[in-house]
């Protein structure tokens, strides 16, 4: 069932818990989290990031991910994620996508806000919901997370202007930077809950994780518990998935140096790693809420 995504994050809201949203970049992702979310009964967001276009243009995978939002048996938002021109969200809403971000985190102040308005007010045509960025999860932000192995400095919102941001935008989620940063991380994170929470004294909107790959299951119980009620993922998604065909070719040519390989052995591997990972994943941000969808 298709939902808009200031109802999901009522839900999450509502049994204290977080949503994932999972970049679904391929057909495999897609029915990864779909089938994850239906297995397991809690709802899930599944995302295309206008960074990926080049991989998966919008054109192909936006339908087929609100078609088969429709008629999953789990509540599923189809988000826009990492969107930086005003264009190409009005594309996606066009296609039926229920949320979408506008990214203007890389933006000075006060044209981040004047841009993030300029979305709501579009946003405001359709059955959608809008995120917005404050702060920076260390370099500019595709949802790309593989392009950025870095250090990961993390730039926090300042909750003051937190909570400024979201009076003068018109928002429905605000994606918050407290240590966490996005692609793999060289150190541990080194999250503050303090930030976390003081923006959550200071805004009345549900707050958003990006950069949750390589989290522990212990800090998305504590972000949960301070406020946290969406958590983007995609680079480990990815990662699991990569590994999974890497290791169904070594395994086939392990059986047989002459062996064929067929595209569908590297998908269908791919499909059950990210699978089981979006299942866990699920799990632990539901934050021991029983099943919901
Ligand atoms: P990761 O790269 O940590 O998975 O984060 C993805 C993300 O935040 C996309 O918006």
């Amino acid at each position: 069932m298709l939902v808009n995504l200031r109802d999901i994050c009522a839900v999450a809201e509502q049994y204290n818990m977080a949503i994932p949203q999972f970049n679904t970049p391929s057909l495999e992702a897609v029915r990864a989290a779909l089938d994850a979310a239906e297995e397991t009964g809690y709802p899930v967001m599944i995302a295309h990031a206008e960074g990926h276009e080049s991989f998966a243009p919008l054109k192909y995978i936006g339908p087929t991910m609100v078609d088969l939002a429709e008629r999953s048996s789990a509540m599923v938002c189809v988000h826009l994620d990492h969107c930086e021109h005003l264009s190409y969200m009005r594309r996606a809403l066009e296609l039926g996508f229920t949320g979408t971000m506008f990214d203007g985190s890389f933006l000075p102040y006060q044209e981040n806000v004047e841009n993030s308005a300029r979305a709501a007010e579009m946003v405001a045509g359709f059955d959608a919901g809008l995120e917005c960025e404050l702060g920076s999860m260390g370099t500019r932000e595709n949802g790309a997370g593989h392009e950025n192995d870095h250090e990961g400095k993390a730039i926090y919102t300042d909750p003051e202007q937190a909570e400024e941001f979201v009076n003068s935008t018109g928002l429905d989620i605000l994606a918050c930077s407290f240590g966490t940063v996005h692609g793999i991380y060289k150190g541990e994170p080194h999250l503050s809950y303090d930030v976390l929470r003081e923006i959550r004294k200071r805004v009345n909107v549900p707050l958003v994780m990006h950069g949750g790959s390589g989290v522990s299951d212990d800090d998305y119980r504590k972000c949960v518990d301070a406020g946290i009620r969406k958590v983007n993922y995609f680079t480990y998604g990815v990662k699991y998935g990569g590994e999974a065909a890497y290791k169904a070719i070594q395994d086939l040519k392990a059986k047989d140096a002459n062996s064929e390989i067929y595209w569908q052995d590297l998908t269908d591997a791919s499909y059950e790693a990210m699978k089981a990972d979006f299942k866990h994943v699920i799990e632990v941000l539901a934050n021991g809420a029983g099943p919901i969808a």
